[in-house]
């Protein structure tokens, strides 16, 4: 359920018609509607009938600081794999003792800000990385919570892209070395056990995967307890899919049930780091028609946002919706519509039956509230693009389109070449 729909043939955001703030932004922008995002945050939790979860909303899938700062205000924790993510939830008001931290590769700087912060816990993917934190919570004095990320080993039959809990994936400790982990990590001085934690992968569209990996975890707490090595937390990550096609992923009452299963009569409090299923359908691309062109072989829409503004496309197959801002009563037609990028992975549909766009016209790009200004970049020189947020009738910019001067802010010359003229 979103907030993106036609009154009359034109798309709104809420109340605002996306025409008019394509007008008064330009084009491309990620356009994200507020009261979807607050819907999507209000039925999951509400979603657990029991005890209420520790909800860490996933900071990589949509950092900017406005959505940041609603779900911070909503009473969300939240979930970061990196210092900058740190910095944005500081910034925008999360309580550090509601920060968990996941990554494979945490760097001393890093660990000592997260630690120096006194976040709620580290998620470790290794034993060096174990014994890192341990000599850093040290030399701060200072304790670290932990939780061990689990890799059980689970196939979340999702993209390989962006499976992670499967024995060839890089992240967590394999289960039979988890035990060993455990019990080194209650040994260590400035380490505090708090938690066991997985994370299997996104865009994961049934139940089963989560079950296995919660019997997995929940069998290595009743090791954990005879050993007298106590835990709060079970931490089972993120990863609920969306509806970007045709998918039919779990409702919330399901998977919240499936979880709050596990954890029944444990006296483990659960934690879920939801990005996804929070923002994806909560966010659209909004792009100008430049042209159309008639291949030999093939039709084509050529529009004003790349690869670049948006790479699922061309790094996971990624099927986006792409509709007419305004639609009109001419029949459909079948294209790929494309970017202006030097390469032929720059598309964000192919093969595509779609409304008959002319150029000048917008094309909404639907369900890019997740990965998708998040994952964007600056290749060929192409200024990011805006990002807006509306609430009822009211729109605002989150995030200035970058300039050209943006692009080369800190680059320099060698002090060998002379200074440019531009
Ligand atoms: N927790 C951890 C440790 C994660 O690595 C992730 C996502 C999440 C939570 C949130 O997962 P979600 O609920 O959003 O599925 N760029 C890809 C998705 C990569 C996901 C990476 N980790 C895409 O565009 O589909």
């Amino acid at each position: 359920m979103n907030h993106f729909n036609y009154r009359q043939d034109a798309l709104y955001c809420e109340d605002v018609p996306v025409t008019h703030i394509a007008r008064s932004v330009g084009t491309p922008f990620y356009l994200y509607s507020q009261a979807t995002l607050e819907r999507h945050f209000g039925a999951l939790k509400d979603a657990f009938v029991g005890d209420a979860p520790l909800i860490c909303y996933s900071a990589k899938a949509n950092s900017n600081q406005a959505v940041l700062t609603l779900f911070r205000q909503w009473g969300s924790g939240l979930d970061i794999v990196a210092g900058g993510e740190l910095f944005r939830g500081l910034r925008s008001g999360f309580t550090p003792q509601t920060i968990v931290y996941s990554g494979v590769g945490k760097r001393v700087e890093e660990i000592d800000a997260a630690i120096g912060h006194d976040i709620l816990m580290f998620n470790i993917e290794s034993m060096e990385e174990l014994a890192l934190i341990d000599q850093r919570a040290g030399a701060l004095n200072r304790k670290a919570r932990i939780a061990i990320r689990i890799n059980p080993d689970v196939d979340p039959k999702t993209h390989p892209y962006i499976s992670t809990g499967l024995q060839k994936n890089k992240f967590g400790i394999d289960m039979a070395a988890a035990l060993e982990g455990y019990r080194a990590a209650h040994r260590m001085p400035h380490i505090e056990v708090a938690g066991i934690a997985c994370h299997i992968g996104s865009q994961i569209t049934t139940l089963d995967p989560y079950r296995q990996a919660a019997a997995g975890l929940i069998a290595l707490f009743k090791e954990l307890q005879a050993l007298q090595i106590s835990v709060k937390y079970l931490d089972m990550g993120g990863g609920l899919g969306i509806t970007y096609h045709q998918e039919a992923p779990p409702a919330l009452a399901d998977y919240a049930a499936c979880l709050s299963e596990a954890t029944e009569g444990t006296g483990l409090r659960l934690i879920v780091e939801p990005g996804r299923v929070l923002v994806g359908n909560a966010g659209i691309l909004v792009t100008r028609v430049l042209y159309r062109k008639q291949g030999r072989a093939k039709s084509f829409v050529v529009v004003d946002a790349g690869m670049n503004d948006l790479m699922r496309p061309a790094l996971y197959q990624a099927h986006h919706e792409v509709q007419a801002v305004e639609r009109t009563s001419r029949p459909p037609i079948v294209a790929d519509v494309v970017g202006p990028i030097c390469e032929s992975s720059d598309f964000i549909a192919q093969d595509r039956s779609m409304d008959d766009v002319r150029q000048g016209d917008l094309l909404a790009v639907m369900g890019a509230g997740a990965y998708s200004f998040a994952m964007s970049s600056n290749y060929c020189s192409r200024p990011r693009v805006a990002e807006v947020l509306v609430s009822g009738d009211r729109f605002d910019i989150i995030r200035q389109r970058e300039n050209l001067q943006d692009l080369v802010r800190g680059e320099q010359l060698p002090h060998w070449l002379s200074t440019p003229t531009a």
